[in-house]
């Protein structure tokens, strides 16, 4: 890499300067200059040098005669993870997975690791002592996982290279935020690291058709470079939510070049690691708890399945100028709506009501397709009258509180059906939310 050195490029202008500036003096933009690898030879002689015969050589190919239309799947063994990747990883396939630290992601990497055999599992945050810990807790029984203490990512794809006689079924590297390259002066972490050092990991594996897994933490300050200066480069964004205090945890696949986008993975943290959860409605559904006011069932659609969920509510006198409005897993601004519907189209006084609303099991809800299981859990805590847990409730509630019709409708209903539910109140059968809320009275 002799031939490279590093400069500062303006991301908004293209400004080169050699030392960091906080402002570009060129488009005036404040902390737009990142550290970036340039050739010491004119653009245009590297170009030549590197491409110039391929340029003039290169010929387009007819679609029809591309015979790669079927891509070869490798199954992780991992269900959960396989539907979130849309049947297996593609070889070369490069997937970021991304969480907030303590989610769960070195966990499931050691996971992966051990069922896909020969893997090679790069640790830049923890030592190897840390993760063979970690190893034994989760019963990892692969012996063909090579680990690798290392943070230079030109060592690493070095090291790729030489390990000789086995052929690696997968690249892990925890985290991208610990590599450098030594052709760059900035500190780890930083923007014009992380960006390289992941190019250089790309490139590697997409030549060798190894895929490979890169770790990135999710930083509220975002000081740290993060996910969202990746996500344009790798194949698979896998965003790890869920609320570290509870087990739920979700994976999310926020985009893939290889399969849909927006499926969910849904998995337990349990004491040996994440367990994939088949029967969604189990993390979900507060099955044991009946006849409390408060509750009511709705669907979401995560993915293309639709996943019944519990709203809770409670409703709570108060004397406060200012009521109360706690949301956990809704918007709360969606709530303030949600609320003054209530108020101004049902006659419901929420005015002087404290009210908390929270969606069981950690999951987040943003479809406006839970706007009328808001609503009926609100009503019922206000008159402290239970639905019914046969019953569920799906549909957009509008400013003049009517139920609007919401995205796969039918299908939602139709797997509701299934899973017992036999009654239900949607835009099919009710025009306005208010009158939902004299089901509570009968
Ligand atoms: P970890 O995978 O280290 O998180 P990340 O790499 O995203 O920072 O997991 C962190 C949490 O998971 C930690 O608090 C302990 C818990 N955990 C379990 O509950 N069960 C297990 O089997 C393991 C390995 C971890
Ligand atoms: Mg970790």
């Amino acid at each position: 890499m002799g031939k490279f050195s590093s400069r500062y490029v303006c991301q908004q202008c293209g400004y080169e300067s050699v030392g960091w500036l906080g402002k570009c003096p060129e488009c005036g933009t404040w902390n737009s200059l990142v550290e970036t690898v340039t050739s010491t030879n004119s653009k245009s002689e590297s170009r030549n040098s590197k491409q110039g015969s391929k340029i003039i050589n290169s010929k387009p190919v007819n679609l029809s005669d591309i015979k790669s239309a079927d891509t070869k799947r490798i199954s992780t063994k991992i269900s959960e993870l396989d539907r979130v990747l849309g049947g297996g990883l593609v070889p070369g396939q490069v997937v970021l997975i991304a969480g907030e630290p303590g989610i769960g992601k070195s966990t499931i990497l050691t996971q992966i690791a051990d069922k896909l055999g020969s893997v090679l599992y790069v640790c830049g945050e923890e030592s190897a002592n840390q993760v063979a810990i970690r190893a034994k807790r989760l019963e990892v029984k692969s012996k063909g996982i090579q680990m690798l203490e290392d943070t230079d990512v030109d060592s690493i794809i070095n090291t790729i290279d030489s390990i000789q006689g086995v052929t690696l079924n997968a690249v892990i590297v925890d985290s991208i935020q610990t590599m450098t390259t030594s052709d760059l002066s900035g500190m780890a972490g930083s923007v014009g690291q992380v960006r390289e050092c992941a190019n250089r990991l790309l490139h590697a594996a997409k030549e060798r058709n190894i895929p490979l897994f890169l770790v990135g933490h999710v930083t509220k300050e975002g000081t740290v470079a993060g996910p969202a200066v990746l996500a344009h480069i790798v194949d698979t964004v896998l965003w790890f939510e869920g609320d570290k205090t509870l087990t739920t945890r979700i994976l999310r696949a926020v985009k893939n070049r290889f399969g849909p986008t927006d499926e969910v993975g849904v998995f337990q943290m349990e004491d040996k690691g994440l367990v994939p959860v088949d029967d969604l409605e189990k993390a979900f559904l507060e099955k044991g708890i009946k006849n409390i006011s408060g509750s009511v069932v709705t669907s979401v659609m995560q993915g293309t399945r639709p996943l019944l969920v519990e709203i809770q509510a409670l409703v709570v006198p108060t004397k406060l100028a200012i009521p109360r409005r706690i949301a956990q897993g809704i918007d709360s601004r969606r709530l303030e709506l949600l609320l003054a519907v209530l108020t101004r189209r049902c006659g419901l006084p929420m005015y002087d009501h404290d009210v908390f609303v929270n969606v069981a099991g950690g999951l987040k809800v943003t479809e406006p397709a839970s706007d009328l299981a808001i609503c009926l859990a609100v009503a019922s805590s206000y008159y402290d009258k239970s639905i019914s847990g046969k019953i569920i409730a799906v549909g957009e509630v509008g400013l003049l509180g009517e139920i609007r019709e919401v995205v796969a409708q039918d299908k939602r209903l139709k797997e509701a059906r299934r899973m017992g539910f036999s009654e239900a109140i949607s835009s099919a059968k009710y025009k306005f939310v208010s009158e939902t809320i004299k089901i509570l009275r009968r």
